[in-house]
């Protein structure tokens, strides 16, 4: 059971071919960091424009080296929301065009869902396990309870943890994506030369919640107060800021593992995913609080932590075991909450 998937909700162009096995037979992926390079950050407009240069020939180069054609598949899958609404259409129409034309099942994936569901891709992730979802455009804490059902417990209040992340990068003179590129410079920095904050972390009230724009405004201090900055600045401030995002994490997983033991959710794995989850640092800092709590901590590949069509092929996928086709008539969303089952509280 082959599906092909197709991701162009942000700046990435992706098409993977994935079974229901879980093997990944391709996942090309093309990234837009060139386009967008002296923007320092991603512009709808030409990201739409460069999914639409470069779509049809990866399909083309997907099914050649395959070997496949349009018939061997099960179905088309299609990353239709959360994203650019550009992007998103640009990668729908297409889906929807070959799946009438090819009288396939066409399933529209919540790009939320196929980050917190590739676990399941690479590592058979039993349901329920608590998923970090960390991403350029979301941070948020779930119970992933089933292909359909999420119990969000807690978000961010304000910026999504990779924008925190790309922010600090561009105060420092560096280009989009800025996560990488703190994570090499943290290496050689000191962690507890800044004391930046962990917002929100010591208040109950805020529950399971984040805010990470208290952390952005304390490293701009920091940056203008040491102006001109050295080299050893720059890796200081990197690894300090990092370390405060690891805590921030780490707080806030013990916390909801706490959670899931006090109310018998049988939770047995802690998975970390979306783009920040490629931070090396920052798993090595939650495998400990997993191992506290007596859970398994599961890391996918970073190249499949980062946008990729992989992820949307497999929850299409998951879609099509239990059934779930969607319509032609689906459109594109440019917001869409992660689906939960009618009933299910969700905390605030
Ligand atoms: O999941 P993703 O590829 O796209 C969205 O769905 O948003 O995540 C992109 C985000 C960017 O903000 C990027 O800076 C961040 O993931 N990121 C990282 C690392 N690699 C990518 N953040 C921290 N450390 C990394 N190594
Ligand atoms: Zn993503």
């Amino acid at each position: 059971m082959k599906v092909l998937g197709i991701e162009t909700s942000c700046d990435e162009t992706s098409v993977a071919i994935v079974d229901h096995r879980g093997t990944i037979l391709t996942n090309l992926v093309r990234t837009q960091f060139e386009e967008h390079k002296k923007f320092m950050g991603v512009v709808p407009e030409i990201a739409a424009r460069a999914h639409i240069d470069v779509l049809p020939d990866m399909i083309r180069q997907a099914l050649e080296e395959t070997h496949l054609t349009f018939k061997d598949f099960y179905g088309i899958a299609v990353t239709a929301g959360p994203g650019l609404i550009g992007g998103l259409s640009v990668g729908v129409m297409m889906a929807k065009a070959i799946a009438s034309t090819h009288d396939k099942p066409f399933l529209a994936v919540n790009h939320l869902v196929a980050h917190a569901l590739t676990t399941r891709l690479t590592h058979q992730t039993p349901f329920p396990y608590l998923v970090l979802l960390v991403s350029g455009g979301h941070c948020q804490l779930l119970i992933a309870r089933d292909v359909d059902d999420f119990e969000l417990l807690g978000q961010t209040i304000d910026d999504a943890v990779g924008e925190a992340f790309d922010k600090t990068a561009k105060l420092l003179g560096y280009g989009y994506p800025g996560g990488p590129q703190i994570e090499e410079k943290a290496k050689t920095g000191d962690p507890t030369r800044f004391a930046f904050p962990r917002p929100l972390i010591t208040h109950p009230r805020y529950g399971f919640n984040f805010s990470f724009s208290g952390l952005k405004t304390a490293v701009r201090e920091t940056i203008y107060r040491l102006n001109p900055l050295s080299q050893c600045d720059i890796s200081d401030i990197c690894a300090s800021f990092q370390q405060a995002v690891a805590d921030i994490f780490t707080k806030r997983a013990d916390q909801a593992l706490k959670y899931c033991q006090a109310n018998a959710i049988p939770v047995k794995h802690f998975v970390i995913a979306g783009g920040v989850a490629s931070n090396h640092y920052i798993r090595e800092a939650l495998i400990g609080v997993a191992g506290k709590n007596q859970v398994e901590f599961v890391a996918p590949p970073v190249k499949l932590c980062t946008d990729n069509a992989a992820m949307v092929a497999w929850a299409g996928l998951e879609k099509l075991k239990k059934g779930h086709i969607d319509d032609l008539s689906v459109a594109p969303r440019p917001r869409w909450p992660l689906p939960s089952r009618k009933g299910r509280k969700c905390l605030k």
